[in-house]
């Protein structure tokens, strides 16, 4: 089996490669290509991920190339992970908003569409090129924001599945609680990619008994100090919300907060430097510890999970991806793209039935579906008015005043990015 991962070069990637060697029997990867055009990193991540493999007894061969048609030649799946800008992009994205009043973050309002317009158009040409030499491999996308781009994906006809780990963390920390294996825990989970609730946690399957009131009950301080939000919100929810519901919920605390100090992006830019200069030190082996303080634990095994479904063999037959809607949640156009349990298999992914949603979470969803409807146009097809459209129907932007000066902030930041800009 040869897998691809374009954005190879990331300082995420032992990470995955970690998580390919650990469970190399549920993914037998036999050739692994890191794809990235950045030569000087490439070596670095590639040289450590061959050491990793070598420790683990990996007999998989890693390659690592700049040249993406020839690295995703012959793949089953091409995992794409990348981030247009890097780091300096989101620190743009993290930044300009607040001079607004607005939450600054590279996934959610105005930061989140500036990531949308930079990064649909590199995928769609990545995917047509990985179509081209490939028509049969499966894309997994983790590049962000993954609502956006898998819709933009399954528009375009590829066969994609987007991912991410907010699913797979939830299900690591309530199987901790519980006293449980993580295999163990079904989540129901609902919404789209980053605006998501739990509003089961069942025992042993989609059947299973739900725990979630007594998870509550005995957790309900854990859970919630965890996502940095209320317990009082968190019990009156009655579900668990994702970390990044707190950007709504607590959306004028967070923008002090992130107005009195350095950005993310900063942080995650020092760590980066950090990481890989470790990574060039010939006698590390093994991922460092410090990877552990990035944002995206366990999305090695929710990747093998999904690759080893969609390609035929041993993975979980439920899994939380993003998909089209088809109905699942009925107040949605079908080809909304959702963030939900789905059976998968070689077919692709099928969601799993949804009861009907209270208003509370419906209502926000409706919401943020439209505003990434236009957003995705906006991406497509360029231009002021449909970048302005989109920030006016996010909830967190709204009013006029701010989506004029929004759009304006953001084309300015942006335009090396915008083809049209
Ligand atoms: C979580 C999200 C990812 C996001 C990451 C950011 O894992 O699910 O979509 O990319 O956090 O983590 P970072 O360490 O870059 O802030
Ligand atoms: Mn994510």
């Amino acid at each position: 089996m040869k897998l691809a991962v374009v954005g190879g070069g990331s300082t995420y990637t032992p990470e995955l490669i970690d998580g390919f060697a650990r469970l190399r029997d549920t993914l037998p990867i036999t050739e692994l290509v890191l794809v990235d055009p950045a030569a000087e990193r490439l070596d670095l991540v590639g040289g450590l991920a061959r050491r990793i493999f070598a420790k683990q007894g990996h007999p998989g061969r890693i390659v690592t190339t700049s040249d993406l048609d020839a690295g995703v030649e012959g793949a089953d799946a091409v995992l794409l992970q990348l981030r247009v800008g890097g780091q300096a992009a989101r620190e743009q994205d993290e930044t300009w908003p607040l001079e607004c009043g607005c939450v600054g973050q590279e996934t959610t309002g105005a930061g989140g569409l500036a990531k949308a317009l930079r990064t649909v158009p590199v995928v769609l040409d990545i995917a047509e090129r990985v179509r081209r030499t490939n028509p049969d491999a499966w894309i997994i996308d983790f590049t962000n924001p993954v609502g956006i781009v898998t819709r933009a994906l399954l528009q375009a006809g590829h066969k994609a599945v987007g991912l991410c780990n907010v699913a797979i963390g939830f299900q690591r920390k309530f199987a901790a609680l519980l006293d449980v294996t993580p295999g163990e825990v079904h989540l129901d989970h609902v919404g789209l990619n980053h605006l998501t609730w739990e509003t089961g946690v069942r025992l042993g399957g989609p059947e299973g008994e739900d725990v979630l009131p007594r998870l509550l009950a005995e957790h309900g301080e854990a859970v919630a100090a965890d996502l940095r939000m209320d317990r009082e919100l968190v019990d009156r929810l009655g579900v668990v919300p994702s970390y990044y519901l707190r950007y709504f919920y607590a959306h004028d605390e967070v923008v002090k907060e992130l107005g009195s100090k350095p950005s993310r992006a900063a942080e995650v830019a020092a760590m980066e430097k950090q990481l890989l200069e470790m990574y060039g030190d010939p006698a590390l082996d093994e991922k460092p510890a410090l990877l552990g303080k990035r944002g995206g634990a366990f999305y090695s095994e929710a990747a093998v999970d999904l690759a080893a479904s969609l390609l035929g063999g041993g993975g979980s037959p439920y899994q939380v991806v993003n998909t089209y809607n088809n109905g699942t949640l009925p107040f949605l156009p079908d080809d909304a793209v959702i963030e939900v349990q789905a059976a998968v298999g070689p077919a692709g992914a099928s969601p799993l039935a949804v009861p009907r949603l209270d208003p509370l979470f419906a209502g926000l969803i409706a919401n943020v579906t439209a505003y990434e409807d236009l957003a995705l146009e906006a991406a497509l097809k360029g231009g002021r008015d449909r970048v302005f459209k989109a920030l006016l129907a996010h909830p967190l932007v709204g009013q006029f005043g701010y989506a004029e000066a929004l759009t304006d902030r953001l084309i300015a930041h942006n335009r090396e990015h915008l083809a049209w800009a």
